[in-house]
């Protein structure tokens, strides 16, 4: 057996592996087949087979902060800015309650056009739909999270992008990786579900430094873990940047799922902008949750973090059947539950 095979074995078996032993798992390309079924295997152990569905609702692209990649940052004057009444906001949970989703994301750009009352008063309407309520508004303070868990949030993302400092301060103007690590704390102690996650292929990356990533999640002991490549975007700093590929975010997809056997991980929008089958190879390579778009009407092509994001032009009612079709083409089902992490 070649030291490659002995560390896919030692993680399915152990979900523990080095940094060093990370890393060349992440060099080698011979043994990729044989990591992604290790995956397959281990979410199918640990989550089953179903596959959560989480209804997103991309509700404002305002956003005051200038990360290097994001198609949405501040200084991207290109993007014609929106943002939902809190009554729209509500109106789209219902529908996708109706579209038989059991959890909403609330996703926008970070701002201060929703005052705590709005989020609040939108928090508990949804929450009395009875459906789960993930929120991802980026950097708040304690007080601010906690007052969103008690109006009825259950899980809340916030990815921390990088774990290199360095990088992350250079990509984050005016931004600290230590109140990125303050928030997630904070998330934790205040009882979220709390995701988070990398872009693989940012500039200067090393794999030594995606190897750190996976690491960081399983220290933080994270519920949820949502990565995907670094799409340059024509509108952005990193415009002439080269990216990550779909290979290397699948990899690193694969691994965190072996090292963190019961998270929830979704097959994410940027990989299938990479490849056309890109959600349904990640679902076999260790993912368990896909978040279709339920965004209604024009807003969705305006939430362009990157080039190529995909169902810009669809319906929510067309992406609900598409990704049922595809999901039982793979012979998976449709989870009928709120998808909580099951800790084992
Ligand atoms: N390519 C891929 N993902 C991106 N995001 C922002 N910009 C890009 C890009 N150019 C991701 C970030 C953020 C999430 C909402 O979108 O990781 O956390
Ligand atoms: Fe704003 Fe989020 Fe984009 Fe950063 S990644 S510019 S916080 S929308
Ligand atoms: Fe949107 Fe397939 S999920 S078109």
């Amino acid at each position: 057996m070649t030291d490659i095979v002995e560390i896919i074995n030692k993680a399915e078996i152990t979900h523990s592996l080095t940094k060093m032993e990370i890393a060349l798992l992440l060099t080698d390309h011979e043994w990729d087949q044989q990591l992604f079924m290790a995956a397959d295997r281990v979410r199918n152990k640990n989550v089953g087979d179903q596959v959560h569905l989480r209804g997103l609702i991309e509700f404002s692209n305002i956003c005051q902060r200038n990360c290097y990649y994001c198609g949405l940052r501040k200084d991207n004057g290109k993007v014609e800015r929106y943002w939902l009444t809190p009554a729209t906001i509500i109106e789209f949970a219902t529908k996708a309650q109706e579209y038989g989703y059991k959890t909403v994301v609330l996703q926008s750009g970070e701002n201060d056009v929703y005052t705590l009352a709005d989020m609040q008063y939108m928090i508990g309407q949804i929450k009395a739909l009875g459906l789960a309520i993930t929120l991802s508004v980026g950097e708040k303070t304690r007080d601010e999270y906690e007052a969103y868990k008690k109006a009825g949030a259950d899980r809340y993302l916030l990815r921390i992008e990088t774990t290199d400092r360095k990088i992350y301060e250079k990509l984050h103007p005016g931004m600290s990786f230590e109140n990125r690590v303050r928030c997630l704390t904070d998330l934790k102690e205040l009882g979220y579900e709390v995701g988070t996650g990398c872009l693989v292929g940012l500039p200067e990356q090393t794999l030594e430094s995606l190897a750190e990533d996976i690491l960081f999640f399983k220290t933080l002991d994270v519920d949820m873990v949502g990565l995907g490549p670094f799409i340059p975007n024509d509108d952005t700093p990193l415009a002439s940047e080269r990216g990550g590929t779909f290979m290397l975010s699948l990899k690193v997809m694969a691994i965190t799922r072996l090292l963190l056997p019961d998270v929830n991980i979704p097959a994410t929008t940027a990989m299938e902008a990479l490849n056309k089958d890109g959600r349904m190879i990640a679902l076999q390579s260790g993912a368990n949750v896909v978040m279709p778009n339920v965004t209604e009407g024009e807003y969705r092509k305006l939430y362009l973090l990157y080039p190529g994001k995909i169902c810009t032009g669809d319906t929510p009612a067309h992406c609900r059947g598409c990704i049922t079709s595809k999901i039982v083409g793979i012979g998976r089902r449709v989870a009928t539950g709120c998808g909580y992490r099951v800790k084992k």
